[in-house]
This record gives structure tokens, sequence and C-alpha cells, in this order.
């Protein structure tokens, strides 16, 4: 039985659990994926600037082109639908001139150095990092060590760091996606296992993307769950300073 959890949080944080094999028999509605994927665009993200996509494959040929390509795991195969999140590093400067845009609006009515410092980041700041040409990466580094020198400083400027940042806030889009698919009763399951050349050949993903991750989706069969929830203990991760 699908169970809404919008009345408490926790308890939908307690029963998600990474599914392998979705239930075949019941309806499924793929509009609640699309709705699921509306709140996903809410996630916070770094500076705003929004490098990610996501990619719906429903039953039918494409997704059984997709099954061998994710190691033929149950939850492909069972999966009602797939999402693929893909990163978008390489479109920072239409999303940055967007976040400009937006700010020099919002901020028409503030004092000058107020709107010139809120301008800057996007205008300076957000094209220094995400600036990609040879030998940048290191003379950025070179930068932010030197600053460093005397006071604080950002240390994560390099290229592999900016390609974290833009993993880290796909990841937690896609996390909000998860939860959002359990509050409306369905189940996921994030797969990093799959063949992300092959992937991005099969979709005609832009060569300059990458895949986060893809979710399976689908309503869980018990059989699905593959057992008790496990779990390091609490004082092993969590320090209280
Ligand atoms: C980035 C990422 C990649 C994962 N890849 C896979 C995968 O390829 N196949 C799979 O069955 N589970 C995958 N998982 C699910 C984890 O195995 C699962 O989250 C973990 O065992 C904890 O179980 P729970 O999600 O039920 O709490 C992945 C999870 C994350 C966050």
């Amino acid at each position: 039985m699908r169970t809404h959890y919008n009345q408490n949080f926790f308890d939908l944080l307690q029963e998600r659990r990474s599914v392998r094999i979705f239930d075949q028999e019941r309806f499924f509605d793929h509009e609640t994926v699309r709705a699921c994927l509306e709140m996903a665009t809410l996630a916070p993200n770094s500076s705003n600037l929004q490098l990610w996509e996501f990619y719906r494959i429903k039953e039918g040929d494409l997704k059984n082109k997709m099954v061998p390509l994710c190691m033929r795991q149950k939850a492909a195969l069972t999966a009602r639908e797939l999402v693929v999140v893909v990163t978008r590093r390489d479109k920072w400067k239409k999303r940055s001139e967007a976040n400009h845009a937006y700010i020099k609006e919002l901020y028409q009515a503030a004092d000058e150095k107020k709107r010139r410092q809120a301008l800057n980041y996007y205008g300076k700041l957000v094209p220094k990092l995400y600036t990609n040409f040879f030998g940048w990466s290191w003379i950025k580094q070179v930068i932010a060590w030197y600053l460093g020198l005397k006071k604080p400083m950002v240390r994560e400027v390099s290229e592999t760091d900016i390609r974290i940042s833009v993993h880290k806030s796909a990841a937690l889009a896609a996390m909000t996606f998860m939860y959002a698919m359990k509050a409306e009763g369905y189940d996921t399951c994030p797969m990093e296992g799959f063949d992300s050349k092959r992937v991005k050949n099969l979709l005609d993903l832009p060569k300059a993307s990458e895949i986060s991750m893809i979710i399976a989706c689908g309503e869980a069969k018990p059989e699905g769950i593959y057992g008790k929830r496990f779990r390091i203990p609490s004082d092993e991760v969590i320090f209280d300073l």
C-alpha cells in the first residue's frame, strides 16, 4: 500500500529505503515524478547556478536499452521510470547571467554599494571560478593559497573542486526528489552502478555533461527491500565538540 507521509517528515526519513524490486502490476503515476522533480529544483545549490538536468525515461524501448547499461541491476530492470540526474558545469555562463539579471532587478532600489556587491558576485567572482582554460586551475589555487596566508580563504577553487561542487548540488536535488517521491508514496533507488559512457551516448547527452546518478522509481515490492536497515552507530559519526 502506498503511504503518504506529509504529516511527519521524520517518519518519511525512517521509511525511505533503497528499493531493488518494484511492483510491475499497480498503476504508476508518471505525473507524480514530474511534480517531484519540480520540488527537486527547489533544492539548495551552489551559487544558485542550477547546473543540473533531469532526463526521464519511462517504460519502453529506451528503458529496455538502459537496463544492461545499468549493469542489469534489478532496480533498473523493474523500475517504472528512470530519472537520470545530469550535471551541466558547462552551462555556468548562461545560468550566471540569469542570476545577474535577477539580482539587478531585485536590488534596483538598494544603495549603490550593496547593489554593486551583489552584482559583482555573478559579474566577477562566479566567472573567475567557472572560467576554464589551460593552467587557470593552478593559477586559482596559487591565488587562494596566497590570499589564505593572511586571512580565511576558500581553498576549493581548482577545476576538480568545481566539478565536485556541481555534483554536490545535483546530489542534493536528487535527494530532494527521492524524499518528495516517498512523500507521495513512491520508492526509489539511487544508482551509480552504470556505464556512464554508453548512457551518455544512448541519451545523446553533451560531451561536457556528467551523470551524477540514475534513480530508479516505482512502488516497492516487500522483497524489494533487502533486509533491515544497517547504520554505523551514531557516536562513530556524530561528534559534539
Ligand atoms: C550515490 C549513490 C549511489 C548508489 N548506487 C547504488 C547502486 O548502483 N545500486 C544499488 O542497488 N544501490 C545503490 N545505492 C544505494 C545504497 O546502497 C543505499 O543507499 C545504502 O545501502 C543504504 O540503504 P538505504 O538507502 O536503504 O538506507 C546508491 C546510493 C547512493 C547515495
